[in-house]
């Protein structure tokens, strides 16, 4: 059910929309006319109200930024021919987001504020929404814990805001990847499946280490004995075997990813054969040696289906086949841009209209 509460709308004077080409804008650097906040006190959510987009004046003693209490989603909005917008599979989000609510011993955000508010957000903001063949427009909806205490504690308040950016292609041309040896980005028992800020500000550093490299992103590998591969930078990670397609089991050291699920529900409907498993970078490189290694590539929201052309390992790099040879994931990254475009039939009902 969605739309219960009231939201006061302080529409912005004029639009910036027209200082922007929104076709063509770096991802993440340009924000749309406005944004939505709520806040969470004395035990109850506020109503939310969207106002134009700007700072916010908060304490530098703010519990979020020295401990890390704050957690995000990452989704899109697309615009189809007739310029109706509509969200993908937006009530995944918003039950991941509780999830990590949930670990991060924040509060969970009802549905009315995340999806009922993201809706009129959409409807305010519309003209912000890419119409190029591959543009979307970004969500960041985000929960962070405001209390102005330095003592280490769950806070009493919390911030849960959604803003918007335009975007195109994350990455602008497929990628190689460095299997990391040294450093993990999540161990069992931690926060590998939600998404808390703090596990993108670890991964900074191997991955600057593995940029210097040449590399674009790393590989991460199970904490514990280094053997199976998890994910890559921001993406789930899938392998086509000898036809088969094969992408690690989900634990609480990888993210559930939305795109993810979405490219194994396709392969099923295909009926391809699809393993959810774990799976050791020995099998990757014997594979790779004896030429059943058809495809790899990462998923997700951002990144969409980001082709790996070669894979670092110990000193070494293995060349994957030409992505023009890759079937499955390049009818699946088509397949996913029509169903978004709403240039197919959208069987599995992932787009909501706004
Ligand atoms: N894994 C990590 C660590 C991520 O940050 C993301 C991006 O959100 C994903 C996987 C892919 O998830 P999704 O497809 O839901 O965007
Ligand atoms: C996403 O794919 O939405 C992500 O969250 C990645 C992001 C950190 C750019």
């Amino acid at each position: 059910m969605v739309g219960t509460f009231d939201i006061a709308i302080n529409k912005i004077a004029k639009s910036r929309v027209e200082e922007y080409d929104v076709n063509n804008v770096p991802f993440g650097k340009c924000f749309s006319d406005h944004m939505l906040v709520a806040e969470y006190k004395d035990g109850k959510w506020a109503p939310p109200q969207i106002i134009p987009y700007g700072d916010m004046p908060l304490s530098y003693a703010m519990s979020a930024l020295h401990y890390g209490q704050a957690i995000f989603e990452g989704m899109k909005a697309y615009k189809n021919a007739a310029g109706v917008v509509s969200l993908f599979r937006p009530h995944e989000n918003f039950k991941r987001l509780n999830r990590s609510a949930l670990r991060m011993a924040m509060p969970e955000v009802p549905e009315e504020i995340f999806i009922g508010g993201l809706i009129e957000l959409m409807r305010l903001d519309s003209a912000w929404v890419p119409t190029s063949e591959t543009g979307s427009l970004y969500i960041r909806p985000f929960l962070i814990a405001t209390d102005e205490a330095i003592g280490v504690r769950a806070s009493d308040t919390y911030k849960f805001v959604i803003i918007t950016c335009p975007a195109g292609n994350y990455y602008n041309e497929p990628i190689k990847v460095l299997v990391e040896q040294d450093y993990f980005r999540a161990v069992k028992g931690g926060v590998g499946f939600v998404k808390a800020a703090g596990n993108y500000g670890r991964s900074l550093f191997p991955t600057r280490m593995a940029q210097a490299k040449g590399y674009q992103q790393v590989i991460w590998t199970d904490s514990e004995t280094h053997q199976y591969v998890e994910e890559s930078g921001t993406m789930n990670l899938m392998f086509v075997i000898d036809n088969t397609v094969i992408t690690p089991a989900l634990s609480d050291t990888i993210l559930s990813g939305i795109t993810r699920d979405s490219v194994l529900t396709l392969a099923r409907a295909w009926n391809l054969k699809v393993e959810e498993r774990k799976i050791s970078i020995t099998e990757i490189l014997e594979a790779h040696k004896n030429g059943t290694l058809q495809e790899a590539f990462g998923c997700g929201t951002a990144a969409t289906i980001a082709q790996i052309t070669s894979i670092g390992y110990k000193d070494a790099d293995y060349t994957l086949p030409a992505v023009e040879t890759r079937q499955f994931s390049t009818k699946v990254d088509a397949y996913l841009r029509q169903i978004r475009k709403g240039q197919v039939e959208d069987t599995f009902k992932w787009m909501i209209s706004v």
